[in-house]
Parts: structure tokens; sequence; C-alpha cells
């Protein structure tokens, strides 16, 4: 499958134009992805500093009720964890529920959400990646994968790994038991 891009320079948050996107528009799925975010959104009510040069994206896809919300937690964080081992040659821990840490810092978070349309329900996956700036957090230390890695890691390159990764996920999520996929 193809995930449809949305891109943008400069927008209030990816999850919340995803939503949008999903009410106004007949998409099943797609990707939004900004250089920018003014109002980026953490969990429970937080904001996300959205330095420019990390990444923020948030990919939405139609959701089945048989999903199950806390694999599908742990889907996307196997994902991103998949995802970054290709550059980070260190331990990558998941803090529960869906924080990826190294060194005990956090790198990347992700802000899953469920919303409704119709009958039809969408998930939001909204994923944060600290590329070459750790925004500071009240609750633990952040870190970034410049600083990991001592290179420069081409965001746009990553950031079509993920494409990749998720357009063969997504079509598997309903044919298949969601434990066995990762
Ligand atoms: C968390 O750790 O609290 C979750 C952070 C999720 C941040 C990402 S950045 C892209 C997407 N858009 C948002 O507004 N939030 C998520």
């Amino acid at each position: 499958m193809i995930l449809k891009r949305f891109v943008y320079k400069k927008i209030d948050s990816t999850n919340s134009l995803a939503a949008k996107i999903i009410k106004n528009y007949d998409h099943n799925s797609g990707i939004v992805i900004t250089d920018y975010q003014k109002k980026g959104r953490g969990r429970y009510g937080k904001k996300w500093i959205s330095y420019k040069g990390n990444i923020f994206v948030s990919v939405f896809f139609k959701f089945d009720n048989n999903y199950n919300i806390k694999k599908m937690t742990k889907i996307n964080c196997k994902v991103i964890k998949k995802l970054l081992s290709v550059y980070i040659n260190k331990t990558i821990t998941i803090k529960n529920p869906n924080d990826l840490l190294v060194n005990k810092k956090k790198v990347s978070g992700i802000l899953q959400e469920i919303i409704q349309k119709g009958k039809n329900k969408y998930m939001i996956v909204g994923i944060g990646i600290n590329l070459v700036k750790s925004p500071k957090l009240a609750n633990y230390p952040t870190t970034n994968l410049k600083e990991i890695t001592k290179k420069k890691v081409s965001k746009k390159k990553i950031i079509s790994k993920l494409i990749k990764m998720y357009e063969k996920l997504i079509p598997k999520l309903t044919s298949y038991s969601l434990s066995k996929i990762i």
C-alpha cells in the first residue's frame, strides 16, 4: 500500500492535522509530515517542544475494532525502535507505554490517538524523534540522534524508511494476529 503524503513547513500539530484530514476528506490512510509544529502535543495534554531539524510525523489509518490498542502501542514502539536501530548501535529501551530511550534518555515519543468518523475508527500515530536537538522535559532527561551517533543523520532518509515500514505494516494489521507481526 502507498501512504498519501501531506507535507508542510509549519503547522500546529501533525496529529491535529491528521484528525482534520480524516474528518474532512475520504483518505483511509496517510502520513502528515512537517518541519515545525507550533502546538506540538505530548501525552497527558503536555506540550511537545518542536525544534526545527527534529522529526514530527503522524501516520493515520483505518482502525478495525478488533485491533487491540495496547498491542498497537507495542507495535508502534517496535517499529520506531527498529527504525532507530539502523542508526544507533546502543541498546534502545522501550519505556512503557511508548517512549524510546537510549542511555536512559528519551530520544523519541509517540502519541497514539483514535478518532471516530461515522461508523469508522481511525488510528493516528504521532511520532516525534529528536534528531538534532533535545527538548528539555520536566520528567526525565532527553537526547538526540546526532548526539548519540556523533554523525549527521539524513532526516529525509529516516522519514522515507519510516514510510516504507508503515506501508508494509498497515496491510498486515487486518490479516494476521497482531502479536505475530513484529
Ligand atoms: C510523548 O512522549 O508525550 C509523545 C510525544 C509525541 C510527539 C509527536 S511529534 C508529531 C506528533 N504531533 C504531535 O502534536 N505530537 C506527536
